[in-house]
């Protein structure tokens, strides 16, 4: 199976914050999953650069807009996906010259079908989301997401027939009831189409910073247009001499935040059908993490948290898990930073640590640190065989958070499994050591599992378990199976995954 996921092409006016990076785990999580399952994957993020408000910085600052976004890039977007161990095969900018070629290409075949019309757009435009807006958009004369007054703007520009679009999107919609995930999105798209489609403008005049419009330089390319249309101009140039399009388009799927669900699930879709090609399989749209004031996190609203920070603090693993543990992936929730601390120690370092502590030291003080198959546990392999085939369910309905809790019922089922067997009390009569040598291997076995069914959220972690326990890193999906632990001898009590944590302010 081929697997193309994308991410948000990140907007680069300000620092990479909680939000985006969520993101971006949640994407690299399911590129995991997918290549343990022996899938064909491609990663796709980067930033999106051509907005009005980096020409409007730059500017006041006195700086050239390529330069601006030159320095901003490399010093906190390129660092997003590293900090948080995601493994992106390609990271686009919307000022790659691959990608201005192939946006003005796109465009042109637009044109050419007889999409574009010139008109004159009067009216209102809020920086901050980069889009047009009508009064029924506003509160109190208000962006709802910015809080700021849309300017109001009157100038010539090229209009995109969105309206000739709205049968097709409808048929396609009847046709394919997964292309949006979560069901309520899909429906909230949906009724969005039903409700009638208005043409919107594709160009913006007076301003040079943009893909200037292939029929007319005088025009820059819509920012929005310029940026849903990176998730094919990426394959045409991700690797020399190759178009990734034949292997991985129309295999993708978009991951984005409920914020920008219709230019994803509305004009997105009626883009590629104009300019001939088919859309993509499907895209999954995730909610708001919260604050603790309860409202979405982010950088216009002042209350971000820098992410490269807690990375720091907690390391990206316990980062990954927290964001994805503690929001039902697809709703909005809560992320608070005790919740963060809460989970690293109660189910990271309690939970799953002292798990694979124990366990490893029990070996290396009852059997000198050797392990080997003995009579099989009947109970323990419906329960891998279980969760693997679930695992397989989660992830292909987008329940990211959901499979987690699947693995840890498997966590607590092997700490039940060490309190109800009491390893200590066996080792006391040689009369018991058949049954003392089965609980360890389950034990090994059961934690061997759990580090391969958890390697997608804890990719750091995963092979330390598998190295305490002196087993390959072989992370297939496979591997969530009874059995599998080879027999071996050198295994020392563990250090601990998650050791304490001093926090070095309160702040944190
Ligand atoms: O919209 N909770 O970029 P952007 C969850 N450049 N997700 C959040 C979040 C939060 N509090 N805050 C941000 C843009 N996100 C455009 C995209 S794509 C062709 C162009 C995530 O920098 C979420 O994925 O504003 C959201 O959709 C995205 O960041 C917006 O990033
Ligand atoms: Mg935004």
């Amino acid at each position: 199976m081929r697997f193309y996921l994308t991410t948000p092409i990140y907007y680069v006016n300000a620092t990479p914050s909680i939000g985006n990076a969520y993101t971006t785990i949640a994407a690299d999580v399911a590129v995991r999953h997918h290549r343990q399952r022996g899938d064909d994957t491609f990663l796709l993020t980067g930033t999106d650069e051509h907005a009005s408000r980096v020409y409007r910085v730059a500017e006041e600052e006195g700086i050239d807009p390529k330069t601006y976004v030159d320095d901003i890039v490399e010093r906190y977007w390129r660092e997003l996906p590293k900090r948080v161990n995601a493994e992106h095969d390609f990271f686009i900018r919307t000022t790659d010259e691959g990608h201005k070629r192939f946006v003005q290409e796109f465009l042109q075949r637009i044109y050419d079908n007889g999409d574009i019309y010139q008109d004159v757009y009067a009216g209102l435009y809020c920086v901050g989301c980069e889009e047009f807006k009508n009064e029924a958009d506003l509160v109190d004369g208000l962006c709802p997401d910015h809080g700021t007054r849309p300017e109001y703007i009157e100038e010539k520009n090229y209009f995109f027939r969105l309206s000739a679009y709205q049968d097709r999107l409808l048929a396609l919609y009847d046709e394919r009831p997964d292309f949006v995930l979560p069901k309520f999105r899909y429906n909230e798209a949906r009724s969005f189409i039903e409700g009638g489609l208005q043409d919107f403008s594709v160009s913006r005049a007076g301003q040079p910073w943009g893909v200037p419009i292939p029929w007319d330089e005088e025009q820059v390319t819509y920012v929005w247009v310029d940026a849903l249309i990176n998730y094919l101009s990426a394959l045409t140039y991700a690797r020399d001499g190759e178009d990734l399009r034949d292997a991985f388009w129309p295999h993708a799927h978009h991951v984005l935040g409920k914020d920008i669900l219709r230019f994803h699930c509305v004009f997105w879709p009626a883009l590629l059908l104009s300019a001939g090609y088919e859309v993509p399989q499907q895209l999954f749209v995730h909610g708001w993490l919260l604050g603790l004031d309860k409202r979405k996190l982010s950088k216009s609203a002042g209350n971000t948290v820098d992410p490269f920070e807690l990375v720091d603090v907690y390391g990206a693993d316990p980062v990954r898990f927290w964001v994805l543990r503690s929001v039902s992936f697809g709703q909005d929730g809560n992320a608070s930073l005790d919740g963060l601390r809460e989970r690293y120690e109660r189910e990271l370092a309690n939970d799953l640590g002292n798990l694979v502590s124990r366990t490893t030291a029990m070996i290396a003080r009852y059997r000198e640190g050797r392990i080997a198959p003995a009579q099989p546990n009947e109970e323990l392999r419906g329960l891998l065989d279980a969760l693997r085939e679930k695992l397989v369910e989660r992830f292909d309905a987008w329940e990211l958070t959901a499979a987690i809790e699947d693995v840890w019922e498997l966590v607590r089922w092997l700490n039940r499994h060490v309190e109800e067997t009491a390893p200590w009390g066996l080792a006391k009569d040689e009369a018991n050591a058949e049954q003392l040598d089965a609980v360890l291997y389950d034990l090994a076995d059961g934690l061997r599992a759990v580090a391969v069914a958890l390697s997608p959220y804890l990719p750091e972690t995963a092979p330390r378990i598998l190295g305490a326990l002196r087993q390959p890193v072989d992370l297939a999906l496979d591997g969530v199976a009874y059995g599998k632990t080879a027999a071996t001898d050198g295994i020392e009590p563990a250090a601990p995954l998650f050791p304490r944590i001093e926090l070095p302010t309160a702040a944190i």
